[in-house]
């Protein structure tokens, strides 16, 4: 089955785009400081009965960078011109990653009549702490100082489970080589960006949509308990534990997120 890679104009910036698969529209959203490869096991699974999109957000992967703050409603307008562009006319199945998360968030909020339903992993919906503000900005500071190089390896702990670390070692040099080739200044956008970000947690029980919503069990920065909430909250959300794995629940275990995907969109 063909995979696609194209580039498209999208609200001023090329976006890099991989477009794969025949069937209702799913949109695939990457997490910080990521790229759509993060999503590959869910595009060569579901591209057998949908037609699957992911693209490099603004900043990130292939896609051109904005110098500043690029906020989490920016990249969901981009979003919704890039779906436009692409003749997607029915409402779409949106999977986002953590900061990919946030970004369904403004979807929903800003693009209601074009979201059929969601698939959240590992994500959160309340805003920083100022604790997490002024991490954010030192980050900044560090990438712009010395580069993704500086920050890429000691994410890692973050990213992943012990089990992944020490059974699939790839995974972490893979995500390194991605985090590595971003630009700094597309990183530090998203981050001022995500720094900025709104608070959904008010707005959860108004999201009617079906939702699924999956967790690695050691996820240390969304941990279990806080998707559970955010799924307790939401009219229509089951929350899905996946053991032994972190924040990258879907490249660390793909098998099992790509069955409950299966199973939540044949239910929907
Ligand atoms: C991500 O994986 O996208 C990040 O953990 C999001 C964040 O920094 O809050």
């Amino acid at each position: 089955m063909s995979q696609q890679l194209i580039d498209q104009s999208v609200n001023g910036i090329r976006m890099r785009v991989c477009v794969a698969g025949e069937g209702p529209p799913v949109l695939l959203v990457h997490g910080f400081p990521l790229s759509h490869r993060m999503w590959q096991a869910q595009i060569d699974h579901l591209q057998q009965q949908y037609t699957v999109i992911a693209p490099d957000l603004r900043g990130f992967g292939g896609s051109g960078v904005t110098v500043g703050t690029v906020s989490m409603e920016q990249h969901a307008r981009d979003l919704s011109e890039l779906l436009d562009q692409l003749e997607i006319k029915e409402p779409v199945i949106l999977g986002g990653l953590s900061m990919g998360g946030y970004i369904a968030w403004e979807f929903w909020k800003h693009f209601p009549e074009k979201l059929k339903t969601l698939i959240l992993c590992d994500t959160r919906a309340d805003a920083d702490s100022e604790e997490g503000v002024n991490n954010r900005l030192k980050m900044v500071d560090l990438v712009l100082r010395h580069g993704p190089q500086a920050v890429a390896s000691a994410m890692i702990p973050n990213l992943l489970s012990v089990t992944s670390r020490e059974q699939s070692p790839e995974i972490g040099q893979n995500l390194i080589a991605d985090i590595e080739s971003t630009e700094a200044e597309g990183i530090a956008a998203s981050q001022r960006g995500m720094a900025e970000r709104s608070d959904f947690s008010g707005m959860l029980e108004r999201i009617e949509v079906p939702a699924l919503l999956v967790v690695g069990s050691e996820d240390i920065l969304t941990p279990p308990a806080v998707m559970q909430a955010v799924s307790a909250q939401m009219p229509q959300a089951s929350c899905f534990e996946v053991s032994q794995v972190g924040h990258m629940a879907p490249l660390e275990a793909p098998e099992q997120v790509n069955q409950e995907i299966e199973k939540f969109l044949a239910s929907c």
